[in-house]
Formats: C-alpha cells, sequence, structure tokens
C-alpha cells in the first residue's frame, strides 16, 4: 500500500453533525523506535506490546461548517480548556487534512482524559493520538459506510504514526509491529501491523508494572531525542542492530524462549539509553531508583529462577515485565520491594490489550 491508498474518497454522504468516543490504549516497545527521518518515516523497524488499562478516552463532538483552509477546533482535558496541547495537534491536523479533506468542513470539540495520572511519565503521545484519530476515522466511517475494518485500521495507524511515531502503535493489539522488515510480512514504515505470526502460549496476557520513578516533565522531548540520532556516531549501527532484534524477536515470540526474550528485551532498552548517553548534547535520563529497581529486579530474578525483566522508555520509570504465570508472586515482590523506589510509592499493573475500542454512550 502507499499513501495514496489512504485518500479519502467523498461518497456524497452528509453527515450534519456526529458525537463519538473511542478508548485507545498506551504501548511499550520491545524493539525500541528512535530516530525518524520525515514525515515520521522510522529509521528502524519496532515492536511493541499494546497495553491495557493505560489509556486515554477522547470524545470529539463533529458539527459541520462552511468548509475552510485550516482545521478548527477546541479542546479540552480533563474537563478544562487546554490550548497549550493545541499546537501539536494543530499540527498533526495540517498534516492529515490531505488524507481526511472532510475535517476541513468541520467544527471539532475535543474532550479528552487518560485513566494514568497527569505528569505521570507515561507518554501519551500514543494513547492520545490515535484516540483523537479513531475518532476521525469513525466520521469517515459515516461518510462512507464502505470502509472496512480492516482498512480503517490500516488508515488510522497511518494517520496516527503522522501524529506521534508510536501511536501507529496503539491502534490494535497484543504485539503490534511497525515499520518495514524483510522478515515480518506485510509490516510497513506508513503504519503498523498485529505481529503476524502465532504467539507462544508463555507470552498471552503479559504483565507489564510500570512503576513510577519520577513523574516530571520529560526531560527530552521526543523530537529533541530523535533528532540526537541524526549525526550520532552509532546511528546506523544501532538501527541495523534493531532490525536484527526484531528479526530475532519474532523468532522468540513464536519459540517461547523466554531467556532469551528477557537478554533481548533488557538490552533494548540499555541501548536505548545509551544512545542518549552517547549522542552530542548528551542526556542521562535514569534516576538513582531506576538503576536501584534494575539491580533489585537482577537480584530477585537470580534467587527465584524467576523470568521477570525489565525495559525503559525515554525516561526514569521502570516497567517491569513478567508472565501471567508469575502475577501473584511478582505483585508481593513490586510491593514490597521495589515501591518504595517509586515516587509515592506509585506503580500501575497492567497487561497486554488488543487495541481500540468504542465507548457507546
Ligand atoms: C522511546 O513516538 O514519542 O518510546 O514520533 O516524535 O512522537 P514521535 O516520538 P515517540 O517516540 C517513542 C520513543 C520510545 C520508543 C518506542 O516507543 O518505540
Amino acid at each position: 500500500m502507499n499513501t495514496s491508498d489512504f485518500l479519502f474518497l467523498s461518497q456524497d454522504k452528509k453527515v450534519d453533525s456526529l458525537t463519538v468516543t473511542w478508548q485507545t490504549p498506551s504501548n511499550i516497545a520491545l524493539v525500541k523506535y528512535w530516530g525518524k527521518s520525515e514525515p515520521q518515516i522510522p529509521k528502524n523497524a519496532s515492536i511493541s506490546f499494546t497495553l491495557n488499562n493505560c489509556h486515554t478516552t477522547t470524545k470529539i463532538e463533529f458539527t459541520k461548517t462552511l468548509p475552510k483552509n485550516k482545521a478548527e477546533f477546541e479542546l479540552f482535558f480533563e474537563g478544562k480548556k487546554k490550548d497549550d496541547f493545541k499546537p501539536k495537534i494543530a499540527k498533526f491536523f495540517e498534516r492529515i487534512q490531505k488524507y481526511c479533506t472532510y475535517i476541513l468542513e468541520y467544527n471539532m470539540v475535543i474532550s479528552s482524559e487518560n485513566s494514568f495520572p497527569h505528569s505521570s511519565g507515561i507518554a501519551s503521545s500514543a494513547s492520545g493520538m490515535s484516540a483523537i484519530t479513531m475518532c476521525l476515522m469513525n466520521l469517515e466511517k459515516e461518510l462512507n459506510p464502505n470502509l472496512t475494518d480492516k482498512y480503517i485500521n490500516k488508515k488510522a495507524s497511518f494517520l496516527a504514526r503522522l501524529g506521534s511515531g508510536s501511536a501507529s502503535r496503539s491502534i490494535e493489539g497484543p504485539l503490534v509491529v511497525w515499520g518495514s522488515h524483510p522478515k515480518i510480512k506485510g509490516s510497513s514504515d506508513l503504519f503498523g501491523i498485529k505481529f503476524p505470526y502465532k504467539i507462544h502460549p508463555v507470552f498471552e496476557n503479559y504483565q507489564d508494572a510500570i512503576l513510577l520513578v519520577d513523574k516530571g516533565e520529560k526531560q527530552v522531548s521526543s523530537t529533541v531525542g530523535h533528532n540526537l540520532m541524526h549525526d550520532h556516531p552509532y546511528a546506523e549501527n544501532r538501527f541495523t542492530q534493531a532490525n536484527e532484534n526484531l528479526e530475532k524477536i519474532s523468532k522468540i515470540l513464536q519459540n517461547g524462549d523466554i531467556k532469551t526474550f528477557i537478554n533481548l528485551v533488557e538490552s533494548e532498552a540499555l541501548t536505548l539509553h545509551a544512545m542518549m548517553l552517547t549522542s552530542n548534547p548528551y542526556f542521562i535520563l535514569m534516576k538513582p531508583n531506576t538503576l536501584e529497581i534494575i539491580n533489585k529486579i537482577w537480584e530477585y530474578r537470580r534467587e527465584n529462577d524467576s523470568n521477570i525483566c525489565f525495559t525503559l522508555d525515554a525516561g526514569a520509570n521502570v516497567h517491569v515485565l513478567y508472565p501471567n504465570s508469575e502475577k501473584t508472586e511478582v505483585e508481593v515482590f513490586i510491593k514490597n520491594d521495589l515501591a518504595a523506589y517509586c515516587q509515592k510509592n506509585h506503580y500501575i499493573c497492567d497487561s497486554v490489550g488488543f487495541g481500540a475500542r468504542p465507548i457507546l454512550t
């Protein structure tokens, strides 16, 4: 498929007003996306677990108006007008208006809320952008009832990517690959696809406890972060390594080799941070408690012959990953031994989920 497949084809159907609500999740990358070129094309393929409890719920009220030359909208976040989020969304609408010309013919009132606390350090761009996108695709389906669910998900991922790269992986679940890769059938730089092979049962209902080590604003915005890869001395090797890791993890996810999974996922997390340590300007995004937690996880794994492991985002929080079969014991360990390293003992227990869903009101 190419970009022209995502142009809107009018069916002459009239919709005067429509209100829709969608809930879409956050996701956690196992092989990381770090580095991109215009327009939001990843330098390597990535794969993530779609989450379940961490999500954004977004309502859009569309009212038909005369066509304008840029999208008009109001934005409310958790019940309050939120003008400081507007530029990012305005830029997103600008990027997608070519594919969704109908947005120029509606006034939009967007109301959003997150299930996770604001400023928890959990990236909300993936769930936020994908939720807006699903609302737009809902309107598009009303305007063109012939669209199939398959096409809707593809176009939604394509559009969400233009808002935030990782948002392309938040439409479906449980595992989504984004970025063209010769060993992943159907993969594309333009949109995310559901991992196309059978997943070993050990990875079903996988658990992710998010330990909130630092709830502050992100020290490095994703735009700045991705840009660091432009003149980075190790960039090319990193992109090659990520694509090799994707091929490896594809096999692991099918054969259930959990020890190799642990090694690969932790190495990816540390490599992401190594890219930031070795860029210029350089950043240390881990906090002392991030390292305390990592060491505790390693100790627990050794002593209990456990399959617990960690991954990291571009921040200090730690995602603790473990199979569903270890849920009870690991949650006791987190509560007793890891929570103390979190801000206000705060952590969120999540698990793998299945993507966007409409909220019927
Ligand atoms: C470290 O998707 O937030 O979480 O495309 O600029 O919006 P933009 O970046 P974003 O980058 C996510 C980076 C990451 C790794 C990942 O999710 O793959």
